[in-house]
Parts: C-alpha cells; sequence; structure tokens
C-alpha cells in the first residue's frame, strides 16, 4: 500500500516524502508544479505532474495505484497575496479539495492528512492558542484553509473518511545536509528574507513594526522546523491508519520568538551583520502568536526535536548558503 502526498515537490511536502521514504513508505507525488520544484521530486517516489482539480488525472493515480493515505499539501499559501487573488485561493485551495474528497470517496479511500495553518485562527484572543479557540481568519488564506477542514468534518460524517488537519505555526529550517529548502516565488517569509542579507542578495531586513505591545516592541511568532512537521504527518498517518477518529491539532515549539530575537540568531548562525531598517507594521499581523501543542503531544506522542532557534535558523542557512538562488542552482 503507498501513501500519497499531493503537493510532495513543495517545501513542507519534499521534506515530508524524504522521511516517508526514509522510514520505508512506499510513496506517490502527485504536483503540478506550480509553486513546487522538480528538483525537490524525491527520486525514490513515483511522481505524477498534474492538478488535482483536474478529475481524470486524479483518478488515473488513484486507479494505477493502491493508495491507503492520503497527505494534502498541495494549496497556495501567500497571505497577501489571497488579499488581492481570492478567488485564485478558493479555486486552487477549495476546489482542488473537492475533486480530492470526490476521488477518495470514489476509491473508497479513508485517510487524510492535511496541511492547515495557525491563520484559521486570526487574532488570538489568548496566548498559548488551543485547537478549541475561536477561529475567526483575517485573511483569505486562512478562510480557505478552514473551509478545507470543514469539508473533511463533513465528509467523515457523510462516507467515513478520517482525518487529521496540522494547523501549523510558522515552519523553517531544512533538511540538515541542504539537499532540499526553502524556495518561495516572491520570498515572503522572515527567515529566508534576513538570510538573504549576508547572502548580498538584499541590503537590509526590514522589521515591520517596533511598537506591539511586547517586549521588544516587534511581533512574536512560534518557529517550528519543517522536520518536526514531517515527523508530525507520519504520525497522523500511523494514527488514521490505526483506526483513530478524526482530530485537529496544532504543530508549534510552543515557544515566541520576535523579529529582533530572529535577526540576532542569524548574526550568530552566520557570523556576519545583518542591517536592519526599521519600518512600518504590515497589515494583518497580530502581536502574538504562540501554540500549544500539548494535544499533539498527548495524542500523537510527538515533540519537537528542533527546540533551540538557532539550529533551526543553522539548517535554513545552510540550505540558502549553497543555493542561493533556490533550486536554480
Ligand atoms: N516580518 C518582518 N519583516 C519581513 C518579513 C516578516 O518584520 O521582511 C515579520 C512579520 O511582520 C511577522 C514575522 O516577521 O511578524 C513573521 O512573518 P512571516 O511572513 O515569516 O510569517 P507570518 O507569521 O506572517 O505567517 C506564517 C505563515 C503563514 C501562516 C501564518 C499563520 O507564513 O502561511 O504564519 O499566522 F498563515
Amino acid at each position: 500500500m503507498s501513501i500519497l502526498v499531493c503537493g510532495g515537490a513543495g517545501y513542507i511536502g519534499s521534506h515530508t516524502v524524504y522521511k516517508l521514504i526514509e522510514q520505508g513508505n512506499d510513496v506517490i507525488i502527485v504536483d503540478n508544479l506550480q509553486s513546487g520544484h522538480l528538483k525537490a521530486v524525491n527520486k525514490n517516489a513515483k511522481f505524477y505532474k498534474g492538478d488535482i482539480r483536474d478529475s481524470k488525472f486524479l483518478e488515473k493515480v488513484f486507479y494505477e495505484n493502491k493508495i491507503e493515505s492520503v497527505l494534502h499539501f498541495a494549496a497556495n499559501s501567500l497571505v497577501g497575496e489571497s488579499m488581492v487573488k481570492p478567488l485564485l485561493y478558493f479555486n486552487n485551495n477549495v476546489y482542488g479539495m473537492q475533486i480530492l474528497l470526490e476521488t477518495m470517496v470514489k476509491f473508497n479511500i479513508k485517510n487524510i492528512v492535511f496541511s492547515s495553518t495557525a491563520a484559521v485562527y486570526g487574532e488570538p484572543k489568548r496566548i498559548p492558542i488551543v485547537e478549541s479557540d475561536d477561529t475567526n481568519p483575517t485573511n483569505t488564506y486562512g478562510e480557505t484553509k478552514l473551509t478545507m477542514e470543514k469539508m473533511m468534518k463533513w465528509c467523515n460524517k457523510a462516507y467515513g473518511i478520517n482525518f487529521v488537519a496540522l494547523r501549523y505555526f510558522n515552519v523553517a529550517g531544512a533538511l540538515e545536509d541542504g539537499s532540499i529548502g526553502e524556495d518561495h516565488h516572491p520570498e515572503t517569509h522572515l527567515i529566508p528574507l534576513i538570510l538573504q542579507v549576508p547572502l548580498k542578495k538584499r541590503e537590509f531586513i526590514t522589521v515591520f513594526g517596533t511598537d506591539y505591545p511586547t517586549a521588544d516592541g516587534t511581533c512574536i511568532r512560534d518557529y517550528i522546523h519543517v522536520l518536526d512537521l514531517a515527523d508530525a504527518h507520519i504520525k497522523a498517518v500511523k494514527y488514521l491508519e490505526n483506526g483513530n477518529e478524526s482530530n485537529i491539532f496544532n504543530l508549534g515549539n510552543g515557544i515566541g520568538f520576535s523579529v529582533k530575537e530572529m535577526i540576532d540568531a542569524a548574526k550568530e548562525v552566520t557570523k556576519k551583520d545583518i542591517k536592519v531598517v526599521l519600518g512600518e507594521k504590515r497589515a494583518g499581523d497580530p502581536a502574538q502568536l504562540v501554540a500549544s501543542s500539548e494535544k499533539a503531544r498527548k495524542i500523537l506522542e510527538w515533540s519537537p526535536k528542533y527546540t533551540n532557534i538557532k539550529e533551526i535558523v543553522k539548517d535554513a542557512w545552510t540550505w540558502h548558503e549553497t543555493h542561493p538562488n533556490g533550486f536554480e542552482d
């Protein structure tokens, strides 16, 4: 039996595929390579290039393989872009999920592990955030992911499809040997942007807002290593394959770091000075986002191994230093 990974050529998908294969699983990858990279496709997986919204294509994949479980990473995921192109996000994310679920129903596939996000919560009422807290997304991206969670909930009731939704906080890092890593176009995430300064690809990093109600005035986020996420996905697949009920889990380290602390960590790791410009707030940024991952620790028996922020930044640096132009190198 195989595991189907939709979006297996993307950042989190490719790291999860690497770990699945390392642990002896048979993996099928589906990716349209819109934001994924051919060079990130694991050579030991069977690869189908195509779009999950193309039901004929997806049915062919299910027909040709004995699939037991699905890992679903295939989605658009840029918050800013989602606000100016909401229909693109509804089409790719929500409609993509509809076709995927319809195909799962048709082929009687019962398990799906889904890439969700802390963006489903919106502005948090308390820190750390627990899974039962209110969900009021403040951007289209978070709204599409919340809708996708709800689609799975109703398909669970109607068709017995079991799901685990994993709500990630700020994903960072790369495979330790630097062979795969983060490569977004355009790049909007803090750590890769900071590291572009010592790589001489940008002159300075702008700090978005310095008067937040935090100790140093900059935003606090919970950074989680991509390999810890990969580990959680594999545990979630086993959880479903062992017959456990559908569930939702936060995934974070449980420790918050400010933008200034992240820049300091990058200075230490790269041993280079990093020019900083203090800028205006970015619209829609909550002051603090920190996860409670107690539920995942208890039920999935997952715990993050990369709890030192410098270790996370070091792995990101190994990747970016050796691939300054991402997978184009
Ligand atoms: N930041 C800067 N300067 C930059 C870029 C980012 O100061 O040049 C700050 C942001 O304001 C924020 C922090 O760095 O406070 C982290 O920003 P990211 O863009 O790296 O990440 P976000 O917290 O905005 O978003 C992440 C994921 C989203 C997910 C969201 C959940 O990237 O996919 O967490 O809230 F939706």
